[in-house]
């Protein structure tokens, strides 16, 4: 039997990752019980887990990581042998904006996470100690940003975090280093790049440029559009987290990438094509038509990409979703969930999508026209 305590499981991967972890023939080799911890911010939503409400393997518990005698209680009470900590703030631009929620949750609430967890390990029977796994879900944005013909990251490249969200990971991967090589505690962490697929709240790139196209709105593509991310399909990264789980070697970093770079702008008239294949716009054009360059992020990182030959020599793990297929599921996904993007983009959605974008026109961005690019137009086509 495995007793896994999920935090931020109602969030965008732990979501997933409960949900891939409890569908049926999945093919666990134990049982499996999972108790899901999540404290339900804006990014958290209890909707994704309605396939499982009724399922016995899982036991959704409101609450904060940084709640010692709840956490506490929880380890008791269900004889946790797996920790995987999902639960953070997640949004680079939110952090721009304010970044006091980052530090709470990802910097003070991790090591409150950590303290807990430690003083439930060190009392139990050695065996049980041996097995016992505290897993942290980390990013490769703590790495920091690279030029376009720089090597992939790996785990040996050092940290240099430029963002409020990205320093506040890379304090948290340190703290979780500490807790292993002071006090001995089991710890895994993995950096992965950026996933993407259902369930992901329209914040991040993809799905704000499906919400914002089906809702004939601009597409805003920061800056020139030229940076660069590796996209992973998120069960990839699920799996991934699964190989690491059962078979990474205690103490290490394991890196975890997609192998598909892809420049911003080039993503955007992708999910533009498929989007108009799969529901062509009323006015019979194309989305593309939609998209709009705007003032860039500050302190945008140029590019990430990850060099993932560890997990697969180790681990034998590797991706399986082609970015194309990814895409074209993650489309669907958005297309036939109309309810649940409904209900997550009202209220406070509004709010910061106003916060975030309003007056943010061309007039500050790269082409220093009305804010659509002339380049943009020619490869749109
Ligand atoms: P998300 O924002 O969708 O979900 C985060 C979840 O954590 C939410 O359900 C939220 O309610 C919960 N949460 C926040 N603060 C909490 C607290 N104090 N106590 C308990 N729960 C809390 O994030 P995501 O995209 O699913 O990312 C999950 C993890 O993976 C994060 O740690 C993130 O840094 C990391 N990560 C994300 C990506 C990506 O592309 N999305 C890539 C690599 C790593
Ligand atoms: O690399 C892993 C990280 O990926 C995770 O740790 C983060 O939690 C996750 O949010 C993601 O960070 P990014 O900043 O790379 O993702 P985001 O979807 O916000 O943006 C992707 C790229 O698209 C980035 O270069 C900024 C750009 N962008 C984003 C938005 C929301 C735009 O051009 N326009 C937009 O409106």
């Amino acid at each position: 039997m495995k007793n896994i305590l999920v935090t931020g499981g109602a969030g965008f991967i732990g979501s997933n990752f409960v949900l891939d972890c409890l569908r049926p023939g999945h093919g666990h080799k134990d049982a499996i019980k999972i108790i899901n911890l999540d404290l339900l911010t804006y990014a958290g939503n209890i909707d994704n887990l309605a396939a499982i409400t009724h399922d016995p393997r899982h036991i959704f518990i409101p609450g904060d990581i940084a709640d010692s005698d709840l956490v506490g209680r929880i380890l008791r009470d269900h004889a946790i042998d797996k920790v995987i900590n999902f639960a953070a703030e997640s949004h680079v631009d939110r952090s721009i904006h304010g970044s006091g929620d980052f530090i709470t949750t990802n910097i003070l609430g991790l090591h409150k996470l950590l303290e807990t967890t430690r003083q439930y390990w060190r009392e139990l029977p050695a065996p049980a100690q041996a097995q016992f796994r505290f897993m942290q879900i980390s990013t490769d944005e703590v790495y920091g940003s690279l030029q376009r013909d720089d090597p992939a990251f790996t785990e040996q490249n050092p940290m240099q975090p430029n963002s409020p969200y990205a320093a506040s990971k890379a304090a948290g991967d340190h703290l979780v280093r500490a807790w292993h090589h002071t006090y001995g505690l089991p710890t895994l962490i993995t950096n992965c790049s950026n996933n993407y697929g259902p369930w992901q709240f329209p914040e991040k790139l993809i799905p704000l440029m499906i919400v914002n196209a089906l809702a004939g709105k601009d597409l805003p593509v920061y800056g020139d559009g030229r940076q660069r991310r590796d996209w992973l399909y998120v069960s990839d990264h699920c799996q991934a987290i699964q190989s690491v789980l059962q078979n990474g070697r205690v103490g290490e970093t394991y890196a975890i990438g997609g192998n598909n770079e892809q420049d911003n702008i080039d993503m955007v008239h992708q999910i533009c094509a498929i989007l108009t294949a799969m529901q062509p716009p009323k006015n019979g054009t194309d989305y593309a038509a939609q998209i709009k360059y705007v003032s860039d992020r500050p302190g945008h990182d140029r590019r990430y990409a990850i060099n993932a030959s560890k997990i697969k020599s180790e681990l034998g793990w590797e991706p399986l979703e082609s970015l194309e297929s990814g895409l074209k599921k993650t489309v669907r996904w958005y297309l036939d969930h109309s309810e649940w993007l409904a209900r997550v983009t009202s209220g406070k959605y509004r709010d910061w999508v106003a916060t975030q974008y309003d007056g943010r026109d061309g007039r500050n961005g790269r082409d220093g026209r009305n804010g659509r690019n002339p380049e943009s137009q020619v490869s749109a086509s």
